[in-house]
């Protein structure tokens, strides 16, 4: 099988990987580069555990191949901790109880990202309209909306 040379930067480190043409870019970031934080629930584009952040935009990353991401800026979970402290929406998560079993959690920390990064201080009907390619099967997602209220809060404060 051909294969094709894909360089993409992942959470500031340069990765250069060959790759099938086929390969989906949620198993490139878990099995190739070993970044197994992206989950991989349903691979159809429904659950949103596989979210990432490609050149800024939220992608679920099962629904784009690893050739398509080549040249791209890659942000996974394990590139929200900054000098081994938490992200705000991290300790908000954590704060507000903001998950159960956790499958979905990268997932919703990525899309919220991507969301308060373009509307820094939501309403809970903005909240819920963003994370609504996020399923979750545990949180009933109260605890969720909360989570992602008060993580606005601390990034609002930080850029004050
Ligand atoms: S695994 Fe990608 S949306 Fe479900
Ligand atoms: S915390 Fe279990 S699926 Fe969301």
């Amino acid at each position: 099988m051909q294969k094709h040379s894909v360089q993409v930067k992942v959470n500031g480190v340069t990765y250069v990987r060959e790759v099938e043409a086929r390969r989906l870019l949620a198993d490139f970031i878990r099995d190739d580069l070993g970044l197994k934080g992206t989950h991989v629930g349903c691979e159809q584009g429904q659950c949103g555990c596989c979210t990432v952040l490609i050149n800024g935009e939220s992608i679920k990353s099962c629904l784009m191949l690893a050739v398509q991401a080549d040249g791209c800026e890659i942000t996974t979970i394990e590139g929200l901790t900054r000098e081994g402290k938490l992200h705000p929406l991290q300790e908000s998560f954590w704060e507000n109880h903001g998950l159960q079993c956790g499958f979905c959690t990268p997932g919703q920390l990525m899309n919220a990202l991507y969301l308060l990064k373009n509307n820094p201080d939501p309403s809970e009907v903005e909240i819920r309209e963003g994370i609504a390619g996020n399923v979750c099967r545990c949180t009933g997602y109260v605890n969720i909306v909360k989570a992602i209220k008060g993580a606005a809060v601390k990034m609002r404060q930080e850029t004050a």
